[in-house]
Protein backbone atom coordinates (compact mmCIF):
# COMPACT_ATOMS: atom_id res chain seq x y z
CA UNK A 1 0.00 0.00 0.00
CA UNK A 2 2.00 2.72 -1.42
CA UNK A 3 -0.33 5.94 -1.55
CA UNK A 4 0.85 8.45 -3.93
CA UNK A 5 -2.21 10.62 -4.40
CA UNK A 6 -4.06 12.59 -1.74
CA UNK A 7 -7.83 11.04 -2.07
CA UNK A 8 -10.95 12.93 -0.83
CA UNK A 9 -10.28 12.77 3.48
CA UNK A 10 -12.21 10.47 5.53
CA UNK A 11 -14.78 9.11 3.36
CA UNK A 12 -15.56 5.72 4.23
CA UNK A 13 -16.68 3.35 1.77
CA UNK A 14 -13.90 4.37 -0.58
CA UNK A 15 -12.49 1.66 -2.52
CA UNK A 16 -9.43 2.12 -1.54
CA UNK A 17 -6.17 0.16 -3.35
CA UNK A 18 -4.99 -3.01 -2.20
CA UNK A 19 -1.97 -4.42 -3.99
CA UNK A 20 -0.60 -7.73 -4.87
CA UNK A 21 1.53 -9.28 -1.86
CA UNK A 22 0.21 -6.94 0.84
CA UNK A 23 -0.33 -7.94 4.13
CA UNK A 24 -2.78 -7.01 6.72
CA UNK A 25 -0.88 -5.16 9.93
CA UNK A 26 -2.75 -3.73 12.66
CA UNK A 27 -2.05 0.15 13.63
CA UNK A 28 -3.00 0.85 16.93
CA UNK A 29 -3.32 4.33 17.17
CA UNK A 30 -3.33 6.55 20.83
CA UNK A 31 -6.40 8.88 19.90
CA UNK A 32 -7.44 12.06 22.07
CA UNK A 33 -10.21 14.36 20.72
CA UNK A 34 -10.69 17.30 23.50
CA UNK A 35 -13.85 17.91 22.12
CA UNK A 36 -15.26 14.53 22.50
CA UNK A 37 -13.45 13.54 25.69
CA UNK A 38 -10.46 14.51 28.57
CA UNK A 39 -9.70 11.07 28.23
CA UNK A 40 -7.10 9.54 25.49
CA UNK A 41 -8.47 6.15 23.93
CA UNK A 42 -6.21 3.49 22.23
CA UNK A 43 -7.81 2.41 18.39
CA UNK A 44 -6.86 -0.23 16.34
CA UNK A 45 -6.97 -0.25 12.35
CA UNK A 46 -6.18 -2.76 10.12
CA UNK A 47 -4.46 -1.53 7.06
CA UNK A 48 -3.06 -3.25 4.25
CA UNK A 49 0.96 -3.19 3.75
CA UNK A 50 3.51 -3.85 2.14
CA UNK A 51 7.19 -4.33 3.68
CA UNK A 52 8.52 -1.08 2.14
CA UNK A 53 5.59 1.27 2.97
CA UNK A 54 6.22 3.58 5.93
CA UNK A 55 4.56 3.99 8.79
CA UNK A 56 3.25 7.27 7.18
CA UNK A 57 1.59 5.13 4.50
CA UNK A 58 -0.24 3.11 6.86
CA UNK A 59 -1.57 6.66 8.69
CA UNK A 60 -2.47 8.29 5.27
CA UNK A 61 -4.46 4.73 4.46
CA UNK A 62 -6.28 5.19 8.16
CA UNK A 63 -7.11 8.89 7.53
CA UNK A 64 -8.19 8.51 3.80
CA UNK A 65 -10.13 5.43 3.79
CA UNK A 66 -11.14 4.42 7.44
CA UNK A 67 -11.31 7.36 9.43
CA UNK A 68 -10.52 11.46 8.48
CA UNK A 69 -10.62 12.48 12.13
CA UNK A 70 -7.33 10.65 12.84
CA UNK A 71 -5.06 13.65 13.33
CA UNK A 72 -1.27 14.05 12.82
CA UNK A 73 1.24 16.43 11.03
CA UNK A 74 3.73 15.59 8.23
CA UNK A 75 4.79 17.23 4.62
CA UNK A 76 7.59 16.00 3.33
CA UNK A 77 7.20 12.34 3.80
CA UNK A 78 11.46 12.17 3.29
CA UNK A 79 12.97 13.00 6.35
CA UNK A 80 13.55 16.09 5.86
CA UNK A 81 10.99 18.84 7.55
CA UNK A 82 10.96 17.01 10.84
CA UNK A 83 7.21 16.98 11.36
CA UNK A 84 6.22 13.86 11.69
CA UNK A 85 8.45 12.70 14.85
CA UNK A 86 6.11 10.16 17.17
CA UNK A 87 6.79 7.11 19.47
CA UNK A 88 6.11 4.25 17.28
CA UNK A 89 6.49 0.72 19.08
CA UNK A 90 7.83 2.94 21.64
CA UNK A 91 10.62 4.34 20.43
CA UNK A 92 10.56 8.25 18.87
CA UNK A 93 10.77 8.12 15.23
CA UNK A 94 9.77 10.20 12.13
CA UNK A 95 6.94 8.26 10.95
CA UNK A 96 8.35 8.60 7.19
CA UNK A 97 11.60 6.64 8.04
CA UNK A 98 10.30 3.83 9.35
CA UNK A 99 9.59 0.58 7.22
CA UNK A 100 6.80 -1.73 7.84
CA UNK A 101 9.40 -4.18 7.18
CA UNK A 102 11.74 -3.30 10.22
CA UNK A 103 8.85 -3.95 12.12
CA UNK A 104 6.93 -7.34 11.28
CA UNK A 105 6.37 -10.12 13.60
CA UNK A 106 8.90 -12.80 13.69
CA UNK A 107 7.65 -16.24 12.31
CA UNK A 108 4.75 -15.14 10.44
CA UNK A 109 2.95 -13.66 13.81
CA UNK A 110 -0.13 -10.88 13.10
CA UNK A 111 1.69 -7.38 13.58
CA UNK A 112 0.34 -4.81 15.26
CA UNK A 113 1.99 -1.58 15.17
CA UNK A 114 1.76 0.93 18.07
CA UNK A 115 1.66 4.84 17.04
CA UNK A 116 1.98 7.42 20.17
CA UNK A 117 2.21 11.12 20.12
CA UNK A 118 5.95 12.17 21.65
CA UNK A 119 5.76 12.66 25.18
CA UNK A 120 6.62 15.36 27.19
CA UNK A 121 4.60 17.79 25.36
CA UNK A 122 1.09 18.52 25.57
CA UNK A 123 -1.07 16.53 23.17
CA UNK A 124 -3.72 18.82 21.46
CA UNK A 125 -5.20 16.20 19.45
CA UNK A 126 -4.53 12.51 18.25
CA UNK A 127 -0.42 12.70 17.35
CA UNK A 128 -0.04 16.41 17.25
CA UNK A 129 1.18 18.17 20.14
CA UNK A 130 1.63 21.50 21.17
CA UNK A 131 5.65 21.91 20.09
CA UNK A 132 5.35 25.57 21.36
CA UNK A 133 7.57 24.86 24.86
CA UNK A 134 10.38 23.19 22.49
CA UNK A 135 10.46 26.03 19.91
CA UNK A 136 10.68 28.45 23.19
CA UNK A 137 13.84 26.46 24.69
CA UNK A 138 15.12 26.78 20.48
CA UNK A 139 14.88 30.49 20.23
CA UNK A 140 16.18 31.16 23.95
CA UNK A 141 19.72 30.20 23.13
CA UNK A 142 19.75 32.30 19.99
CA UNK A 143 20.05 30.16 16.96
CA UNK A 144 21.65 32.66 14.64
CA UNK A 145 24.45 34.27 13.55
CA UNK A 146 25.91 36.92 16.64
CA UNK A 147 28.40 39.42 15.11
CA UNK A 148 29.21 43.19 16.93
CA UNK A 149 30.52 45.97 14.91
CA UNK A 150 30.63 47.45 11.23
CA UNK A 151 29.08 45.36 8.65
CA UNK A 152 32.20 43.56 6.79
CA UNK A 153 33.02 44.51 3.37
CA UNK A 154 33.45 41.16 2.24
CA UNK A 155 32.35 37.97 2.97
CA UNK A 156 33.22 36.27 6.34
CA UNK A 157 36.06 33.54 5.28
CA UNK A 158 36.00 30.33 7.36
CA UNK A 159 38.22 27.90 6.82
CA UNK A 160 37.21 23.50 5.91
CA UNK A 161 38.98 22.63 9.51
CA UNK A 162 36.91 25.82 11.31
CA UNK A 163 33.40 24.44 9.52
CA UNK A 164 34.00 20.94 10.16
CA UNK A 165 34.15 21.96 14.20
CA UNK A 166 29.95 22.47 13.97
CA UNK A 167 29.16 20.34 10.89
CA UNK A 168 27.25 17.77 12.86
CA UNK A 169 25.10 19.96 14.45
CA UNK A 170 24.02 21.91 10.98
CA UNK A 171 22.07 18.37 9.96
CA UNK A 172 19.43 19.12 12.80
CA UNK A 173 15.52 19.52 11.37
CA UNK A 174 14.40 20.41 14.54
CA UNK A 175 11.50 17.15 14.51
CA UNK A 176 12.15 17.31 18.70
CA UNK A 177 12.83 13.33 18.67
CA UNK A 178 15.42 13.92 21.05
CA UNK A 179 14.60 16.29 23.49
CA UNK A 180 10.82 14.23 23.90
CA UNK A 181 12.79 11.18 24.47
CA UNK A 182 14.96 12.80 27.53
CA UNK A 183 13.75 11.61 31.14
CA UNK A 184 14.60 15.03 32.79
CA UNK A 185 12.57 16.74 29.99
CA UNK A 186 9.83 14.54 30.79
CA UNK A 187 10.42 15.24 34.32
CA UNK A 188 11.06 18.75 33.97
CA UNK A 189 9.61 20.19 31.56
CA UNK A 190 11.51 23.73 31.92
CA UNK A 191 14.93 21.91 31.21
CA UNK A 192 15.96 23.15 27.42
CA UNK A 193 16.40 19.94 26.08
CA UNK A 194 18.61 18.23 23.85
CA UNK A 195 17.67 19.84 20.34
CA UNK A 196 17.79 23.90 21.89
CA UNK A 197 21.79 22.76 23.16
CA UNK A 198 22.01 21.36 19.79
CA UNK A 199 21.14 24.48 18.01
CA UNK A 200 23.36 26.38 20.49
CA UNK A 201 26.09 24.41 19.94
CA UNK A 202 25.98 25.04 15.93
CA UNK A 203 26.68 29.01 16.55
CA UNK A 204 28.77 28.63 19.64
CA UNK A 205 31.75 26.92 17.64
CA UNK A 206 31.16 28.63 14.62
CA UNK A 207 34.13 30.44 13.96
CA UNK A 208 32.23 33.80 13.03
CA UNK A 209 29.77 34.12 15.65
CA UNK A 210 30.47 36.29 18.59
CA UNK A 211 27.52 35.33 20.45
CA UNK A 212 28.98 32.41 22.24
CA UNK A 213 29.50 33.57 26.10
CA UNK A 214 25.98 34.62 25.35
CA UNK A 215 24.45 31.59 24.71
CA UNK A 216 27.20 29.77 27.21
CA UNK A 217 25.81 32.08 29.91
CA UNK A 218 21.80 31.05 28.72
CA UNK A 219 22.63 27.47 28.94
CA UNK A 220 25.32 27.73 32.17
CA UNK A 221 21.38 28.40 33.76
CA UNK A 222 19.43 26.21 36.21
CA UNK A 223 17.42 24.71 33.46
CA UNK A 224 20.73 24.72 31.27
CA UNK A 225 23.07 21.59 29.96
CA UNK A 226 24.15 20.59 33.71
CA UNK A 227 20.56 18.84 33.89
CA UNK A 228 21.91 16.55 31.20
CA UNK A 229 22.69 13.45 33.07
CA UNK A 230 24.58 11.78 29.58
CA UNK A 231 21.92 9.02 29.48
CA UNK A 232 22.13 9.05 25.38
CA UNK A 233 18.38 8.54 25.05
CA UNK A 234 18.77 11.57 22.84
CA UNK A 235 21.44 10.23 20.61
CA UNK A 236 19.76 7.00 20.08
CA UNK A 237 16.53 9.11 19.13
CA UNK A 238 17.78 11.52 16.39
CA UNK A 239 16.96 10.62 13.21
CA UNK A 240 19.88 12.53 11.61
CA UNK A 241 22.43 10.13 13.28
CA UNK A 242 23.97 13.55 15.21
CA UNK A 243 25.88 13.24 18.16
CA UNK A 244 23.91 15.20 20.35
CA UNK A 245 24.77 13.91 23.82
CA UNK A 246 28.77 14.51 22.48
CA UNK A 247 27.27 18.14 21.75
CA UNK A 248 25.88 18.64 24.84
CA UNK A 249 29.66 17.62 26.63
CA UNK A 250 30.99 19.99 24.17
CA UNK A 251 29.17 22.88 25.34
CA UNK A 252 29.68 21.96 28.94
CA UNK A 253 33.45 21.57 28.33
CA UNK A 254 33.12 24.94 26.57
CA UNK A 255 31.55 26.46 29.73
CA UNK A 256 34.08 24.91 32.02
CA UNK A 257 37.03 25.63 30.32
CA UNK A 258 35.68 28.86 28.45
CA UNK A 259 37.41 27.61 25.12
CA UNK A 260 34.90 27.59 22.28
S1 LIG B 1 21.96 12.62 27.30
FE1 LIG B 1 21.17 14.34 28.47
S2 LIG B 1 19.84 15.47 27.05
FE2 LIG B 1 20.22 13.42 26.16
S3 LIG B 1 18.48 12.18 26.86
FE3 LIG B 1 20.12 11.89 28.35
S4 LIG B 1 19.74 13.44 29.95
FE4 LIG B 1 18.53 14.02 28.14
S1 LIG C 1 19.06 16.88 17.21
FE1 LIG C 1 18.19 15.24 15.95
S2 LIG C 1 16.46 14.49 17.15
FE2 LIG C 1 17.00 16.46 17.99
S3 LIG C 1 15.65 17.90 16.98
FE3 LIG C 1 17.58 17.84 15.82
S4 LIG C 1 17.24 16.30 14.24
FE4 LIG C 1 15.64 16.02 15.75
S1 LIG D 1 7.18 14.15 6.88
FE1 LIG D 1 8.91 15.45 6.81
S2 LIG D 1 10.35 14.40 8.03
FE2 LIG D 1 8.71 13.01 7.91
Amino acid sequence: MTATAEPQAGIRGDQPPVPEGAITVTVKIHRFNPENSEDATWESFDVPALPTDRVLNLLHYVKWYIDGTLAFRRSCAHGVCGSDAMRINGVNRLSCKVLVRDLLAKRNKHTTITVEPIKGLKVLKDLIVDMEPFFEAYRAVKPYLVTYGNEPTKERIQSQADRARFDDTTKCILCACCTTSCPVYWAEGSYFGPAAIVNAHRFIFDSRDEGAEERLDILNDVEGVWRCRTTFNCTDACPRGIQVTKAIQEVKRALLFKRF
